[in-house]
């Protein structure tokens, strides 16, 4: 199978992150819950992969990198920890539906109210809107870095700078980009970043987090178990156990951890570098089929590994099942739980099929799947 559907997840991992996984199965007993060996090894794998996460993101405070089980908690956990009654937020249409319900349902129980930020025909945004949507009463810009949908790029360093001229708290979604794009938190002054695990980081299924930078207040989520402090009635008060209630993945977190080891020897620009060819090779062969429309903006050096398109008229999902059956090569078709970004698009009704490239894909793989593009496109006509 040629596999390109690596922005909903990459199917192959590097050798180390299985080799720790396994291990971790057998080894790792429950972290901050003994004083015995294996208890104490859990805590130290956690306490290695807290200090790398915050080092790849540049967050000052290891002790505020948070895991969770993927960058969907760890959204839910910073928006609806931050963003109290009758707060103003401002998102964009680019956003997956991991920020959107989170503060659709804040509409609905706290009285929040949104702006949310049109993007073009590209899928390309404003900044000045950003902007002229704030008020006195705006407590934060939440959006994406990157859109899973068309793969552009948001200018998150003049995000942040608007976000922190106005004290506004800034909630990044890492989610498409960390591990293979360089995010710096204090360079683009993001308040909390929230990342997933098996993504672009190349780590198991399962494991995520939120790194937050300074002293911003995050109130819990979900209360329950940490090990420590026992007595309490209510949660602990300092991070990360204040966010982190039950046993935590270990397993996993052992995983991604020899994920981001793997990354931070490869060169993160080595990853993305290749992941780049990858796509621009592609793009460069499908966008001038007849009949083929591409969606997002190449124009841009920087943006995520990922092309998106329609043949004629045909429904996005006709498209990824005949590149299936007929090619072997998988891709995603359909919304892509991303809806204001389709509507944007004008793709609503047929969604789009996504070919999304990972640092694991050949140039011959590329190949093929634009000769299977362009051989559906001619029949097609
Ligand atoms: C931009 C974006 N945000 C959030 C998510 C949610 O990620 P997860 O399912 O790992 O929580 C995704 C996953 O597709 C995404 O692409």
């Amino acid at each position: 199978m040629i596999y390109l559907d690596n922005a909903a997840t990459t199917l192959r991992k590097p050798e180390c992150v299985v080799k720790a996984v396994t291990e971790a199965l057998t080894t790792l007993g429950n972290a901050s819950r003994g004083a015995h060996g294996s208890s104490l090894d859990s805590n130290r794998v956690i306490y290695k992969a807290r200090s790398r996460a915050a080092a790849l993101f540049n967050s000052k405070r290891p002790e505020q990198t948070v895991f969770t089980n993927n960058s969907t908690e760890a959204l839910n956990i910073a928006i609806s920890g931050t963003i109290g009654e009758g707060d103003h937020v401002i998102t964009t249409e680019l956003e997956h539906n991991s920020v959107l319900r989170p503060l659709y349902r804040l509409e609905k129980e706290r009285q929040v109210k949104l702006s949310i930020i049109k993007a073009d025909k590209k899928g390309c945004v404003e900044y000045e809107d950003f902007e002229r949507a704030i008020r006195p009463e705006t407590r934060a810009i939440v959006c994406t870095h990157g859109s899973n949908l068309t793969g552009n790029l948001l200018d998150i360093k003049r995000i942040g700078e608007t976000a922190e001229r106005h004290g506004l708290l800034f909630i990044l979604d890492a989610s498409q980009t960390g591990g293979s794009i360089g995010i710096d938190m204090e360079e683009s002054k993001v308040s909390i970043l929230c990342f997933t695990g098996h993504k672009s980081l190349m780590g198991p299924q399962g494991t995520g987090g939120l790194c937050i930078r300074g002293d911003i207040d995050v109130r819990p989520f979900k209360t329950g178990g940490t090990g420590v402090q026992s007595y309490l009635k209510e949660q602990p008060r300092e991070y990360p156990t204040r966010l982190e209630a039950g046993t935590l993945n270990g397993h996993g977190i052992a995983g991604l951890l020899a994920a981001m080891e793997f990354i931070d020897e490869t060169g993160i620009s080595k990853i993305h570098e290749h992941e780049i060819k990858l796509m621009r090779l592609f793009y460069d062969r499908v966008k001038d089929i007849p009949s083929v429309r591409v969606y997002g903006d190449f124009s841009p050096k920087e943006r995520c590994p990922i092309v998106t398109l329609n043949i004629g008229d045909l429904d996005s999902a006709v498209v990824a099942d005949e590149l299936s059956f007929n090619y072997d090569i998988a891709v995603r078709a359909g919304a892509h739980c991303a809806p204001l970004m389709h509507k944007a698009l004008g793709t609503e009704s047929r969604g789009a099929v996504r070919f999304s490239f990972g640092y694991y894909n050949t140039v011959e793989e590329c190949e093929i799947a634009a000769d299977a593009v362009k051989d559906i496109a001619e029949r097609s006509e």
